[in-house]
């Protein structure tokens, strides 16, 4: 199935696309389960919806939200955690219940509780609330979804995972020196992600560029995991001028 996209002058309007198609959807479905990303790619779209919350636009109140990853061994709430981005950019300024909003709990890792358990319980627990409604997406500039990194798999659930070299580059400059940077994460499975009933994928900057043109027009492969979104019956990619420069 062909992926749509839609593609905006720059990162600011491609963010407030996606805060607008979050708040009619929100609006629509006042007690919908959202999919959450983090990574630099969103945080405008969090300040968009903090906005317009403060505006009195919506109230997230009824909304269930489950995060796409969070790293391993960090404690929990560490600085660097994605625990903390969420709270520090979103939870903490809207009336979402915290009791609903998830993380997968790589904190709790330890000789007793193995990561398979934890990854499990997330998994089962996205279930049990009755599966994602609406998904966020950012991309890795080699194609990963989540820390879903070439190789994975299109039916991967929940599970462990070693971040690539790439992965770890990236996401050094959220840390003092690149040896700080986790080399683990728990994410939500390529097979988790394509269960949502809808998925938006943001991407903007020329990094980006060539992982989104091969997801797109490429072939359906584990090389490039964005691919999978192919197989998906509802996804719409929202880039920038610069992130859809490759696009045949
Ligand atoms: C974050 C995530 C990752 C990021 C990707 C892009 O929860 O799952 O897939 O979306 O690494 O990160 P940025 O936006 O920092 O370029």
């Amino acid at each position: 199935m062909a992926i749509l996209y839609t593609v905006l002058d720059d990162h600011e309007l491609a963010s407030r696309h996606v805060a607008g198609l979050m708040v009619s959807t929100i609006n629509r479905h006042p007690s919908c389960t959202l999919g959450l990303a983090t990574g630099s790619t969103p945080m405008s779209v969090y300040e968009n919806l903090c906005r317009r919350y403060q505006a009195g636009e919506l109230s997230f109140q009824g909304i269930t939200t489950f995060n796409l990853d969070e790293y391993v061994a960090l404690p929990e709430g560490h600085p660097q955690s994605y625990l903390a981005y969420m709270r520090e950019n979103f939870f903490d300024h809207v009336d979402l219940d915290e009791s609903k909003t998830h993380l997968p709990a790589a904190h709790q890792i330890n000789e007793n509780v193995s990561a398979t358990v934890i990854s499990d319980r997330y998994e089962n627990e996205i279930e049990n609330l009755g599966g994602i409604d609406w998904q966020l997406l950012g991309i890795g500039v080699n194609g990963h979804i989540g820390f879903n990194e070439p190789g994975a798999t299109i039916d991967s659930p929940t599970r462990l995972v070693d971040l690539a070299a790439s992965t770890i580059e990236a996401n050094s400059r959220f840390f003092e020196t690149v040896g700080q940077v986790p080399k683990q994460a728990i994410t939500m499975g390529i097979g988790t992600i394509l269960k949502a009933r809808k998925i938006v994928l943001l991407a903007t900057g020329a990094a980006k560029a060539e992982a989104v043109a091969s997801a797109i027009n490429g072939p359906v492969t584990s090389d490039n995991p964005a691919s999978f979104l192919q197989t998906h019956s509802d996804v719409l990619f929202v880039l920038d001028r610069e992130a859809a420069s490759a696009i045949a």
